[in-house]
């Protein structure tokens, strides 16, 4: 399988790892050559990272597979499947969307790691539309395996179900949305349960530290082995049906209280993160970042020994 990453920062390098890693040849080209050779030599560090956390077990052979291309026309030649990865602008999005179109196979997958935009933002008016989507990671994907795939409305979809089946094997976790909503439907579910976590911490109720502990020694225990549905089906005796009649009621008059579409207020974000800072100050802002990765390494070599039990 060949596959071409466009863009080479923080997230297109991750994604040369990810297919690297589950055996494919990968092709990095960035409109920026120095950013390329710094791509490679960070990527050299993070497979000999995920090595030493017993990731990985060949972190040469999978930093051999990722060749930097020279033109954007070679990294797309032959390819089964791109990824663009550039920043965050609808403009660039329109752009390159519009040259991988003109230069690449009829059968290769046009997909976009965007955060925010739909893809019928920025396909609309190109001759392989149905070929490209939407397939949204998290950072960085080769730790969180998770990617909501979202096409426009005129995405075929055999390119969703080949989409899903190449991330399949490469390990990752493919979801399907299945209409263009902004955030997708990862970062909704973020937002909403930052909205209450804000709103507790503005009415006092509870102090920016014990929130967090709330979800990590709390509801978040389960979530890394079980979503929100499943959680609630083996929460009352009958399951699912039995837990809404139960308890339907006192979340609806929670609910009640959980309409505002108010910013966040700027002198609650100062006092949370004061809160922060007293606990990480931010000269340590990095060491805790690299910290969170070997956490979350330690979490990946558990669930795949756990997974594989199943
Ligand atoms: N960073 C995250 O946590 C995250 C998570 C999920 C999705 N995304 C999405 O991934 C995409 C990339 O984000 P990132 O964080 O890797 O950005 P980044 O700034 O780290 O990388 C962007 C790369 O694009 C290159 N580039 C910029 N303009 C270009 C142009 N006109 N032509 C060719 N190359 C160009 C830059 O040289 C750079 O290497 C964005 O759409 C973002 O929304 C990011």
């Amino acid at each position: 399988m060949k596959i071409a990453i466009i863009g080479s920062g923080l997230i297109g390098q991750a994604w040369a790892i990810v297919f690297a890693r589950g055996g494919c040849d990968v092709q990095l080209w960035d409109g920026d050559k120095l950013a390329v050779q710094d791509a490679l030599k960070l990527i050299s560090r993070q497979v000999q990272q995920l090595e030493n956390q017993q990731l990985l077990t060949d972190a040469n052979g999978v930093a051999k597979r990722i060749q930097a291309a020279d033109t954007l026309e070679s990294a797309l030649d032959q390819a089964d499947y791109v990824q663009e990865n550039l920043p965050e602008r609808l403009e660039l999005k329109k752009e390159i969307f519009r040259t991988l179109d003109q230069l690449s196979g009829p059968a290769t997958i046009l997909a976009s790691s965007t955060s925010s935009i739909p893809a019928s933002a920025f396909t609309e008016d190109l001759p392989g539309r149905h070929r490209c989507l939407v397939a949204h990671p998290v950072n960085p994907p080769y730790l969180i395996p998770i990617v909501e795939l979202c096409g426009a409305p005129w995405t075929d979809k055999s390119v969703i179900d080949k989409a899903r089946d190449i991330l399949r094997a490469v390990k990752q976790k493919p979801v399907i949305v299945h209409k263009e909503i902004e955030g997708f439907v990862l970062n909704r579910l973020q937002g909403a349960l930052l909205r209450e976590a804000f709103r507790l911490v503005q009415n006092g109720c509870i102090s920016v530290e014990d929130l967090d502990i709330t979800v990590k020694d709390g509801l978040g225990l389960r979530w890394s082995f079980m979503g929100p549905f499943e959680t609630i089906d083996l929460n009352a005796p009958d399951g699912l049906e039995d837990y809404c009649n139960r308890y339907g009621a006192m979340y609806q008059s929670i609910s009640r209280e959980q309409t505002s579409t108010e910013a966040w207020d700027p002198a609650l974000v100062a006092a949370i993160e004061q809160q922060r800072r007293s606990l990480v100050p931010k000269d340590e802002l990095l060491d805790r970042r690299l910290w969170r990765d070997e956490r979350l390494m330690a979490l990946m070599r558990h669930k795949d020994h756990a997974d594989s039990g199943e």
